[in-house]
């Protein structure tokens, strides 16, 4: 950790070559007691996961696949405002080391020029009334090659190398986002979050903008009013009610 000005994400690192998911790793070091801010790194995964249970692509040498321990005093229900803080920290990365300005799609899609470049999947162990652990999983696509992305993915996905058309260099990446973490989440402890939620918002790439919403059990249109206290998407459908979206897979339209 020389010379990362942090206080608790990134005071302790955990590095792989290859693992099946860094999620999984750091699940099992929480479990076991791993401080909070205990970061888990793989230059590839075998198993890398995705939302709503799908892969996520990881080869080796190009990527970061990261996991962050934290122990936050919050109950459960507020944990994903801990995956939109991830969001916003991974978008400030990305801008800082890019020069690309990216856009956040509700919940945890970083897209730079409309193409995903990064996701985040957040796990949690809990009790009824408070965390006990929660991992934050962040996946970026660095200097992923065209050739490396499967056909058919569900969303067009990129990577910074060929938005940015330069190499991006991946220590200075992982600095610059556990710095950006660590000061976010020291924010997030002080003052709750409205901070990370006005963040969020300046770079959404959703708000105000016409979506649908698919939610396993059914579609639904309408407009993005916002976000609510603990971090659900608010869709203004055209019988005028509002609805609250905890999951799912939102497309922009038009
Ligand atoms: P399902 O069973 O729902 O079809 P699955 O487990 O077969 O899902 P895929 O269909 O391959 O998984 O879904 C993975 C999706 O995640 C891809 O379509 C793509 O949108 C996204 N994805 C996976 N890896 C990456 C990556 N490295 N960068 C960007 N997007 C990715
Ligand atoms: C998504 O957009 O579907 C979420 C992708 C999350 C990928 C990261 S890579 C590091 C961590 N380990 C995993 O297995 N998944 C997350």
């Amino acid at each position: 950790s020389a010379g990362l000005a942090v206080r608790r994400i990134g005071t302790h690192v955990v590095c792989f070559r290859e693992t099946g998911s860094t999620n999984t790793v750091a699940s099992q070091l929480a479990a076991e007691g791993a401080a909070e801010g205990t970061v888990v790194l793989a230059d590839a995964q075998t198993g890398g996961k995705g939302r709503l249970g799908r892969r996520w692509e990881s080869p080796p040498g190009v990527n970061v696949y990261c996991s962050v321990i934290l122990r936050p005093p919050i109950s459960p229900l507020h944990s994903p405002q801990l995956t939109l803080l991830s969001a916003v920290a991974t978008a400030e990365a990305i801008e800082r080391t890019s020069g690309l300005v990216p856009a956040i799609k509700w919940p945890n899609d970083i897209l730079a020029n409309g193409f995903k470049v990064a996701g985040m999947l957040s796990e949690l162990s809990a009790e009824t009334e408070r965390v006990e652990y929660l991992v934050l999983g962040i996946g970026v696509n660095i200097n992923m090659e065209r050739d490396q992305f499967p056909d058919g993915l569900r969303y067009p996905a990129s990577s910074l190398a060929l938005e940015a058309g330069r190499t991006v260099e991946r220590i200075p990446f992982v600095r610059s986002l556990l710095e950006s973490l660590d000061r976010l989440y020291d924010e997030y402890l002080l003052k709750g979050f409205p901070p990370v939620r006005d963040a969020w918002l300046a770079r959404s790439a959703v708000m105000g903008r016409r979506v649908t919403v698919d939610g396993g059990a059914g579609i639904l249109a309408g407009t993005v009013e916002g976000i609510d206290e603990i971090g659900a998407l608010l869709v203004r459908t055209a019988g005028g009610s509002l609805e609250r979206v905890l999951a799912g897979d939102v497309s922009l339209e038009g």
